[in-house]
């Protein structure tokens, strides 16, 4: 699902030709890839690495750009149920993630999904807090934020750290948001 997700922001954003170039430069030889099945995290690294390398983009600046297509085409394409029953408002449907997965979860085997957890620190401004098994995807969650924002209507604010100690050390995301 994620691959082919990758596959379809590439051709929004550039095309079928780039998309080509970018199988070939990560070295995979079925650029095939079906919704339902599953596939090692490497071959998405690797396409990542190659398209960011193909647009001229860094890898954190391509990721963003993925999250927002995810938001915005892909999850109302494939999962628009999922996606209205998550939540009515933005910080609603951030409060929903794991509830959502949690649902995702018994559509899929093995699902390696990430935790969030919203703290409110005022009007207006909350803290997400995400945990996963998966490194280097922090970008991509600012996208997905990003999308979420234009989802809503809201304008939003993202400033992206570290927090905890030792093995709780997680990603942290302040999101102030507000009238457009
Ligand atoms: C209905 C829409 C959605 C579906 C069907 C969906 C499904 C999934 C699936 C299948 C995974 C992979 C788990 C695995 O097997 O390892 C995943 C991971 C993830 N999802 Fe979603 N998701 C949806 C919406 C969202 C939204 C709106 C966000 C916004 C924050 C989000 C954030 C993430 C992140 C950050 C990861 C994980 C990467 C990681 O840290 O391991 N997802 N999701």
């Amino acid at each position: 699902m994620i691959n082919h997700a990758l596959q379809s922001h590439i051709l929004t954003v550039s095309d079928e030709a780039t998309w080509q170039r970018v199988v070939r430069r990560a070295g995979i030889e079925d650029a095939v890839f079906h919704s339902m099945t599953q596939y090692p995290d490497a071959v998405t690294y690797k396409l990542v690495g190659a398209a960011s390398e193909e647009l001229g983009v860094s890898a954190a600046a391509f990721l963003r750009g993925f999250g927002r297509h995810w938001v915005l085409v892909t999850a109302p394409g494939h999962y628009g149920a999922l996606m209205t029953f998550a939540g009515t408002s933005f910080a609603e449907f951030l409060s929903n993630l794991d509830r959502m997965h949690d649902r995702v979860a018994t559509m899929f085997h093995n699902l390696q999904q990430p935790s969030f957890e919203v703290e409110e620190l005022g009007p207006a401004h909350l803290k997400l807090h995400y945990r996963s098994h998966r490194a280097g995807l922090a970008p991509f969650v600012e996208g997905l934020i990003d999308g979420l924002g234009e989802r809503f209507g809201v304008r939003v604010e993202v400033t992206h750290g570290r927090e905890g100690a030792d093995s709780d050390e997680h990603d942290v995301f302040s999101i102030r948001y507000g009238a457009p």
